[in-house]
């Protein structure tokens, strides 16, 4: 799927701003504080109705009251022209004129990939930062899933609570902590069952893009670890006298982890800040083509920053890749220095200037 166009009103520090997307690649040059993450920020909102990294009323032009980004999406089968709108008293999102009841009935329609160096956490930050990841991603594709997440939180809450009260001997309930286990071993064995297939589908493509970038040999290994092995149910059973001396469930989907390694080294205390960065980029690259699979037509691809830290080689590599993966790409820069002239001339470029965005005219070789 593609953007053909897009408009923003009022959106962060555009007021009113019209682009007109390339099929392929599209570079959004400008200095510090212009408005590139902005406007990355504007497609994900499109697609979410909701940001990535701010509450809903940041995105709202200062005092302007009501904020609009609209776009003509291009699918395989249709376009569509897609609405998402914010106000101080609320949001609302509609496709092809016809607002959206419920907003779960318009998220699904445009597919993005975000790639921000705020997803270094994935590597740097916990392991609640990584199951988050996890849950974003198979939460938007698979509404079994997002049903049994939110079945085991709430689920989760119940037990702990109860454990808390057995662990100081208020209450001594045996069949009501049998059931309530059993409950949160139905959810968080199928929690754990999709996670590990898809980590282990993501992780072993995204070995052979970093492989791609980085042309040098060294394997990078994702995977998911639980914090029990063996049958969810018999681990929580076998535990119970331990969870209530602590007043806590100590096992399972809510304490497990994906750990990515580079040449069998933790990648978080082995790998450089570029290297770091390339992991990154590797699992984004992956995760448009797990995307591309399931939803059996590819996603917007959205790159902010990208450049930074990476060697002029690793960037013509990144956008030779892109350009050969068809995806539509929109990628911010400072500069674009160290970029072949064929590969720019292959690409439609922005510049932005507060605010407002102006298309490059191409030179050609010079
Ligand atoms: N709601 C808003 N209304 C008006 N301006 C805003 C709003 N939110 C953010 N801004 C402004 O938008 C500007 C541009 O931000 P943006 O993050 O897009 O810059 P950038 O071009 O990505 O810069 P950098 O290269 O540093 O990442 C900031 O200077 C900020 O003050
Ligand atoms: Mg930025």
């Amino acid at each position: 799927m593609r953007i053909k166009t897009i408009a923003l009103t009022n959106f962060r520090n555009y007021r009113k701003q019209i682009v007109t997307l390339g099929q392929g690649l599209n570079f959004i040059i400008g200095a510090n504080g212009e408005g590139k993450t902005n406007f990355l920020e504007a497609l994900y909102v499109l697609s979410l109705v909701k940001s990535y990294k701010a509450p809903d009323h940041d995105l709202i032009l200062n005092d302007a009251g009501l904020s609009r980004v609209s776009a003509i999406l291009e699918t395989k089968t249709q376009n569509i022209e897609l609405t998402v709108a914010f106000s101080e008293i609320g949001k609302a999102a509609s496709f092809n004129r016809q607002s959206a009841d419920r907003l779960s009935d318009y998220i699904g329609i445009m597919n993005v990939v975000l790639f921000t160096p705020d997803d270094m956490t994935l590597i740097k930050g916990g392991p609640a930062d990584r199951r988050y990841f996890i849950d974003v991603v198979l939460g938007q594709i698979d509404k079994d899933y997002l049903n049994d997440l939110t079945q085991f939180k709430h689920i989760l809450k119940q037990r702990n609570e109860l454990l808390k009260q057995m662990q100081e001997k208020k209450v001594n309930d045996q069949t009501f902590i049998d059931v309530i286990t059993e409950q949160l071993a139905i959810h968080g064995e199928k929690l754990i069952v999709k996670r590990k297939e898809f980590i282990d589908k993501l992780a072993q493509s995204a070995r052979e893009k970093y492989d791609y970038l980085t042309n040098k040999g060294e394997v990078m290994i994702g995977k998911y670890i639980p914090s029990i092995k063996g049958d969810y149910l018999q681990e929580l059973r076998g535990r119970i006298t331990a969870d209530i001396v602590s007043g806590t469930t100590n096992f399972g989907p809510h304490r497990d982890d994906i750990e990515w390694t580079l040449a069998e080294q933790t990648a978080k205390f082995y790998a450089s800040q570029g290297e770091q960065r390339m992991i990154v980029l590797s699992i984004c690259m992956a995760l448009c083509d797990y995307y591309t699979d399931v939803k059996a037509d590819q996603p917007i691809f959205l790159l902010d920053d990208v450049f930074s830290e990476l060697d002029a080689e690793k960037q013509n590599r990144l956008i030779q890749y892109l350009l050969k993966s068809g995806n539509q790409a929109i990628i911010t820069a400072t500069s674009l220095i160290d970029i072949a002239h064929n590969y720019k001339n292959q690409a439609k470029i922005f510049q932005v200037i507060k605010g407002s965005i102006r298309e490059e005219q191409q030179h050609g070789q010079s």
